[in-house]
């Protein structure tokens, strides 16, 4: 059977961070990991290139959209050749073959009855490019997904009928429970389907960079939806529409995605496949979000990471061994420098890379660096057992996308190594005059060591590419049937000497996270934080008042702060592009899901302040009497960032 793994295409409005860089990482890794095990895997990733906010971008930028365009895929492109990211094809929504392939999609859901014209009345979100009905926006104005003022916006429209596939949605959530990884996003799914769907408005007439409309409706005012042109890409790139060269790899198995564009693929994307009467994917799987020092990424903050720029100076296999190994799949995850080098050090430096040095300096001085595994197991019965067990387990964990556990796991094969070593001594046995005891150790933390490359090899390929040169032995399907499934030893072979793969990190090698805005307060002080209104009782002048700056903000994320009984962590739109962090110490009087979307009051001129080593960028006013605290609120919806005063 073969096996189809995506990324979501990238918009081209900006350079890529590491957020997109971790999508292309565990989607790589997963291709590797599927053609080491044989199968016959195809991997896709692109630039999602039309719509209202590239052309936006690219004017801001000054130059022509497709030019544009051009240069920012390209840049994606380069950086995941740098990467040596191994997609089977790289789309761009700007080639013939894709606008064909959405033409001839539209043109069979058309005809199917599921595309009809009317007119859209609505509210419409440039930055999420998707309309949303008055009832969900936030204060009859902001858009949910991004707290972003939208605009009304009335044109002739085609609809996609989705509400006719909501049923059919929910039995196929029903019916197949891994449709949605990790399985706990599944509910927010259901419950948006189950909260009813409306027919989607799939095509525009107020800008012309989309796809045109397939020539037999002649209809040329209309250009295609940004969402349908993109999502379609999925069997564009197969040849949909055009020769189905490689449909045979659809349903993909597994479709990355980050959570923010999740709806779009567990929702429309399936009906959308129903509509064409094609198979829906076999999972999609939602990553969280990066931050970086624990504060959202953005070009306002100027913390935004570039992935070459980490990997020129951590090394790129490092950076994918670390991104894989932080997080738990779908949980958010936080780059930090000295995380960073904590497991560049501990783990690849000292486990691994101690491990393979000891093997090329005890052959070298024992055998002249030849090795033999033939007294292994009548020494290292108990070791072989410890090692195969862990080899079996490892499966599991890669195929449920847990790359946290399988590296985890997989660095157990090291400490059985190293154990051993301590254990049997080999240095004592040389000179006790036991030389096959001595070698047997060596030859067993060799077969580790191979063993453990080829299960290493789709997260690091190059790296361990290296190590295998260096135990004469080459990585590919072969290896992985004999020496992992298989379980057998590597006969006689020859150590090379390489040198050491993992230098230690001493110190920072990249200037820390732009920390201009931040003050560190005293511990006191941060231990708790103080919503109350201070109480004044001395008189002060009008212009002192107005030295405070007061402002109505949008709560659009909200969180609990873990290990902190008082803390919430906000983010509050205060209408100034990128979102502020305010850590408020209400979660006694208030859940995050009632402050989402709310308005509240802000002190937006604060120093910044640092609580449970999280920055709070202002203060929430409230009233707080002995029946609890209150949020003081604008008594009418405002825009965010309106002045109080
Ligand atoms: N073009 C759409 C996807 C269309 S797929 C048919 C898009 N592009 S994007 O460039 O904005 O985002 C691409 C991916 O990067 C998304 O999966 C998004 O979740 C991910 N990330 C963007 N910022 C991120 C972080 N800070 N952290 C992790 N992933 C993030 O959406």
């Amino acid at each position: 059977m073969s096996k189809y793994i995506t990324t979501p295409i990238y918009y081209v409005n900006g350079e890529a961070h590491i957020g997109h860089a971790y999508t292309t990482f565990i989607a790589d890794t997963m291709t590797r990991y599927e053609k080491l095990k044989g199968e016959d895997t195809y991997f896709l990733t692109g630039t999602d290139e039309h719509g209202q906010k590239i052309e936006e971008s690219a004017q801001k930028n000054g130059k022509p959209t497709q030019e544009f365009a051009d240069e920012i895929s390209a840049s994606f492109k380069n950086l995941w050749d740098e990467f040596g990211i191994s997609y089977d094809k790289f789309i761009r929504t700007t080639d013939e073959d894709h606008k064909k392939g959405v033409q001839k999609a539209f043109e069979v859901m058309y005809a199917k009855g599921d595309i009809y014209k009317d007119f859209y009345e609505g509210h419409y979100c440039v930055s999420c490019e998707t309309f949303f009905p008055e009832t969900q926006l936030i204060d009859g104005e902001y858009c949910p997904d991004c707290g972003r003022s939208t605009s009304v916006i009335k044109e002739e429209s085609y609809f996609f009928r989705l509400s006719k596939y909501e049923d059919a949605l929910l039995k196929h959530y029903s019916n197949n429970s891994d449709f949605i990884l990790p399985r706990s996003r599944a509910n927010e799914v259901i419950n948006f389907v189950k909260g009813g769907l409306r027919d989607l408005s799939v095509t525009r007439t107020s800008f012309t960079w989309g796809v045109k409309m397939p020539e037999s409706l002649h209809d040329d005012k209309h250009v295609m939806y940004v969402w349908l042109d993109a999502l379609l890409n999925y069997i564009t790139a197969l040849g949909y529409g055009k020769d189905d060269a490689n449909m045979r790899y659809w349903p993909a198995s597994t479709q990355f995605v980050g959570k923010d564009i999740l709806r779009f693929h567990a929702i429309y994307w399936p009906a959308f496949l129903m509509s064409l009467d094609l198979p829906l994917p076999k999972r999609i799987g939602a990553h969280g979000w990066w931050t970086r020092d624990g504060e959202k990424m953005s070009k306002s903050k100027g913390n935004v990471i570039a992935p070459k720029e980490v990997a020129d100076v951590y090394g790129a296999e490092n950076l994918r061994y670390f991104m894989l190994r932080e997080v738990p799949f779908g949980q958010d995850g936080d780059f930090s420098q000295r995380a960073f080098i904590d497991r560049i050090n501990s783990e690849l430096s000292n486990d691994l890379g101690n491990l393979l040095n000891r093997i090329i300096g005890m052959s070298g001085k024992y055998s002249e660096y030849e090795i033999d595994s033939v007294d292994v197991e009548q020494f290292h019965e108990k070791e072989l057992d410890a090692m195969n067990t862990v080899l079996d387990s490892l499966d599991t964990y890669m195929e449920n996308l847990q790359t946290h556990r399988y590296l985890e796991e997989l660095w157990r094969l090291f400490s059985i190594g190293n154990k051993a070593i301590e254990e049997h001594a080999p240095w004592v046995k040389m000179k006790e005059d036991k030389k096959d005891e001595a070698l047997a150790t060596v030859a067993l933390v060799a077969n580790i060591l191979a063993k453990a490359s080829i299960m290493l090899h789709p997260v690091m390929p190059k790296t361990t590419n290296i190590i295998a040169d260096a135990l004469n032995f080459t990585i590919d399907n072969s290896s992985y049937k004999e020496l992992v499934l298989d379980k057998k030893l590597l006969k006689v072979f020859n150590i090379k000497v390489v040198p050491p793969l993992f230098p230690r990190v001493e110190e920072l090698l990249m200037p820390e996270a732009p920390k201009a805005m931040l003050e560190e307060k005293s511990k006191e002080e941060t231990k708790e934080i103080k919503t109350e209104i201070q109480e004044r009782d001395n008189l002060i002048e009008i212009g002192q008042f107005f030295e405070t700056s007061l402002k109505v903000g949008i709560v659009v994320e909200a969180e609990e702060v873990p290990k902190s009984k008082k803390l919430l962590k906000l983010q509050v739109d205060l209408g100034e592009g990128s979102l502020r962090q305010v850590v408020a110490g209400i979660r006694e009087f208030y859940t995050p899901q009632e402050l989402v979307n709310t308005q509240v009051c802000v002190v937006a001129n604060l120093k910044p302040a640092k609580l449970m080593g999280m920055t709070s960028e202002g203060m929430l006013l409230a009233a707080k009497d002995e029946d609890g605290l209150c949020l003081i609120r604008p008594e009418k919806p405002k825009k965010a960032g309106t002045p109080i005063g």
